[in-house]
């Protein structure tokens, strides 16, 4: 009931909004990271990192004065441009005025690593078998060895969102030597545990395992897919009367279930649509169910016979979490509905150098208001420059 009271609410919010889209869109929805960079005033150099088992992921560095590198890493169906998407209140615009030496990495699959050595992603099935754990155990190290090479030093600090916080406690637990590669991780909304979760979330959480067989019957690996007739999702023109204005409102509404809608203004919603959604893996979206399914953090759960293989049990090895020495800042927003504070705090208490646990001053701070949200510049970005100075 309290379901389809809130969808009513983001309705009728959205069909507003829809008629205040502008009829003149932003050039900054179809600049690439490499473009926005260079607009707000602070070009990208593009790099390319091969991970261990041949993907080819598209490295970002905005060159700064400061010493110590600062990588920041993104979350599920994302990409680097999030982080500066809002122009010169974004994050990395933000950090690159204040000299900080900034590389922004790419998980595989997504539209900037989307190639591999010797597969071809819209051919190979065997592209898309991955889940964060492969980007936590192959993406992540490759990044940052990259980084600490071609600046020839022994750490850096890292800003993960999401799944860009996922990879870190992966990689942290499986191959604890990186944590001393780790001088500071800044993590917001992070995500290893997903209890706790509530309608709408939860329902999709416990359809999930049918939409799956459902995808898996019709070939589906990469997630959105060319293998469904769905619309087309990008580069909507959303203004009222215009033929995607119903998607437009579609794509609100399910956005808003991790957003604040009121702190997403019509212009810049518009500007996303240029950006999102971008593309992931079934098999990631599918090992996320498993953790929420299952309440504990771990490995892919391939099914006893294939577990016992792998994994040398019937279930699959749970990351240890107390080998995730580094030390974390866990940012939290009240009404985030899968980085909720209660999981934040499981992960607080399992973490063993926690040095600051921040609950967002905004009741209404939900996952993506980590990115996308327009007040950032005044909740959260003061206490990310705070953190990178303190732990310098
Ligand atoms: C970004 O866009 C520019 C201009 O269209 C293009 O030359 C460049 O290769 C693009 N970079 C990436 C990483 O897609
Ligand atoms: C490390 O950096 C040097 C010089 O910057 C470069 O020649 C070399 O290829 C790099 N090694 C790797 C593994 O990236
Ligand atoms: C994402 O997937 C859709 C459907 O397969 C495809 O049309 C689109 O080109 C992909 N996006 C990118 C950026 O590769």
């Amino acid at each position: 009931m309290k379901m389809r009271r809130l969808c009513i609410l983001y309705f009728c919010v959205l069909t507003k909004a829809t008629t205040l889209f502008p009829s003149e869109i932003s050039e900054d929805a179809n600049l690439n990271f490499t473009g926005l960079a260079k607009k707000y005033g602070h070009p990208a150099e593009e790099y390319e990192v091969v991970t261990e088992d041949g993907y080819i992921l598209t490295l970002f560095h905005i060159p700064g004065k400061k010493s110590t590198p600062l990588l920041l890493m993104h979350g599920t169906g994302d990409h680097a441009d999030s982080f500066l998407l809002r122009g010169k209140a974004s994050l990395v615009i933000t950090l690159a005025e204040a000299n900080y030496d900034i590389w922004v990495g790419n998980l595989r699959g997504n539209k900037y690593a989307r190639r591999h050595v010797n597969l071809n992603p819209d051919e190979d099935p065997e592209f898309w078998d991955f889940s964060f754990h492969e980007t936590g155990l192959y993406d992540l190290p490759a990044t940052i060895d990259y980084v600490l090479n071609a600046t020839g030093k022994e750490n850096l600090k890292l800003i993960g969102h999401s799944q860009g916080t996922t990879i870190n406690f992966v990689l942290l637990s499986s191959k604890p030597e990186y944590n001393d590669k780790i001088k500071l991780l800044i993590a917001l909304a992070p995500v290893a545990f997903l209890n706790n979760l509530t309608p709408p979330v939860s329902t999709l959480i416990e359809a999930g395992p049918l939409i799956d067989e459902f995808s898996r019957n019709l070939g589906i690996e990469e997630i959105p897919s060319k293998k469904i007739p769905v619309p087309k999702f990008n580069n909507l023109k959303c203004r009222g009367g215009s033929k995607d204005h119903i998607l437009c409102i579609f794509l609100g509404v399910f956005y808003s279930i991790f957003f604040d809608p009121k702190t997403i203004e019509p212009e810049f919603f518009q500007i996303l649509t240029g950006h999102y959604p971008g593309n992931t893996s079934r098999k990631t979206l599918v090992h996320y169910n498993q953790i929420a399914l299952r309440k504990i953090f771990s490995c892919f759960d391939y099914g006893v016979e294939e577990n016992i293989k792998r994994y040398g049990g019937e279930l699959p090895t749970e990351y240890d979490l107390k080998k995730v020495t580094v030390k974390t800042a866990l940012l939290v927003g009240r009404a985030d509905r899968l980085a909720t504070v209660q999981n934040a705090e499981l992960l607080r208490k399992l973490l063993p150098n926690v040095v600051l646990f921040h609950i967002m001053k905004p009741k209404t701070w939900n996952h993506i208001d980590f990115i996308w949200r327009n007040d950032m510049n005044v909740y959260l970005f003061p206490t990310i420059l705070t953190l990178l100075e303190k732990y310098d």
